[in-house]
């Protein structure tokens, strides 16, 4: 690790770019297995933005059959219980299918709540998650996760699809932020 020139506003590496490539893959096998035998497609929903580059490398090492979709979401904080919209719905048709939610970051918990009450709504055979990360001293509200990366502490992490205001998502890494003013 001693090799990575680190930006300024960056405390530490968190989790570099192997063990997250061999966590990524055996979350991949746990997924083949798991839904080695369905009767329809799997429908992976990436959630916009921060889930694009672990839905990337999640996707190419399935191999069951698949679709991969997306939607987008804003959140924002309105005190005690956060407030998600819809910015851009999923295409498919969930009617019948299996879909996993694919989501960077386990927060609040906001989000994923109100995907698993939106998608329940749509009558699909059933929804899971798969999570890159949890925070679990920031949950507010009880969220299951099926495939779950890794545990983290309570600090803003920036790389691997996760942003601070737009800047650090292309890290191939996980990297802490120092506390921003
Ligand atoms: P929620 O609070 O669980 O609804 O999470 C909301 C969203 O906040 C997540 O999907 C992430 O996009 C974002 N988020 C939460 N913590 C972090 C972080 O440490 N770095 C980057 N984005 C984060
Ligand atoms: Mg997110």
């Amino acid at each position: 690790m001693s090799d990575i020139l680190l930006a300024d506003d960056l405390v530490r590496v968190l989790i570099d770019e192997e063990t997250i490539q061999n966590r990524v893959g055996q979350l991949a096998s746990q997924i083949n297995r798991d839904y080695a035998h369905l009767e329809s497609t799997l429908i992976l929903v990436g959630v916009l933005k921060g889930s694009f580059i672990f839905l990337s490398d999640l996707v190419r090492k399935l191999t069951i059959d698949h679709v991969v979709d997306f939607i987008a979401l804003s959140s924002y904080d309105g005190g005690e219980s956060g407030n998600v919209r819809l910015l851009m719905d999923t295409r498919e048709n969930m009617e019948g299918k299996h879909v996993l939610i694919v989501e960077d970051i386990l927060d609040s918990g906001n989000t994923l709540d109100y995907l698993m009450r939106n998608f329940r709504t749509r009558a699909p055979k059933s929804v899971r998650t798969a999570v890159l990360l949890d925070k679990p001293e920031r949950h507010i509200l009880p969220i299951d996760i099926a495939y779950l990366g890794f545990t983290i502490p309570d600090v803003w992490v920036v790389g691997y699809g996760l942003d601070y205001n737009e800047k650090y998502r292309t890290l191939p890494y996980i990297a802490e932020m120092k506390p921003q003013g």
